[in-house]
């Protein structure tokens, strides 16, 4: 039989958990779902005037293309929607399918650890101070030709941990036996490494 392996990769944003959970995938020959992009998805639909539950019901691959996912603003649109039950129930079970997939799964996001997959294999928690993360996230945007500034970025990531952290349903936080990487002082091969020697030793069981 096919093995299943779950990754869950959790943690605020710009904290380094995508390119973690990437190269988490890329290692160990699993697939890897970046869950954020469906909030973002949903989001998307929401600035253009869908109904955030309406939109969560009948997203398409198709919805999930293309770079304006990635901008400020979608990113906090994707938080806004992200506290509505209805939409976070829309998107769990297309989740909890990947999670299971055979072939083994690394899954990067807010509550991969603690709701979509508390059965995950390994679990790691990726975070950093508020202040890098802006400047990583600031980087990123201004390589793009983004017109903002560092402290807007700052401000933006504080807003959307707040909410993320605050809302009633799935908030982010670390689930009790998820390992805790902190990038503040970590390049990012470091952080790699770290979550590769996590992950490695379980895998061997
Ligand atoms: O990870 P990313 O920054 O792309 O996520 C955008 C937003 O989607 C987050 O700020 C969060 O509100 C929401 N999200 C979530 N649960 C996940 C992934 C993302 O609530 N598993």
């Amino acid at each position: 039989m096919t093995e299943t392996f779950t990754i869950a990769v959790d943690g605020p944003a710009a904290a380094g958990k995508g390119t973690i959970a990437k190269a988490l995938a890329e290692h160990f020959g699993f697939a890897h779902l970046d869950t954020g992009l469906l909030y973002r998805a949903v989001g998307a639909k929401h600035l253009l005037g869908v109904d955030p539950a309406k939109a969560s019901q009948t997203l398409t691959a198709e919805d999930l293309q293309g770079d304006d996912l990635r901008g400020p603003e979608v990113a906090q649109a994707a938080s806004k929607v992200a506290v509505i039950p209805e939409v976070r129930a829309a998107l769990l079970s297309f989740q909890r399918s990947f999670a299971c997939r055979a072939g083994g799964a690394v899954l990067d996001g807010r509550d991969i650890g603690t709701v979509i997959c508390p059965q995950a294999n390994a679990k790691l928690f990726v975070t950093a101070s508020p202040e890098t993360r802006a400047d990583r996230r600031f980087a990123e945007l201004a390589a793009k030709g983004a017109a903002t500034s560092r402290a807007q970025v700052l401000a933006d990531v504080k807003e959307r941990d707040e909410r993320d952290q605050d809302r009633v349903e799935a908030p982010l936080k670390p689930a009790e036996d998820a390992i805790v990487i902190d990038t503040t002082e970590l390049a990012i091969d470091d952080a790699i490494a770290a979550a590769i020697a996590v992950v490695e030793p379980l895998r061997v069981r």
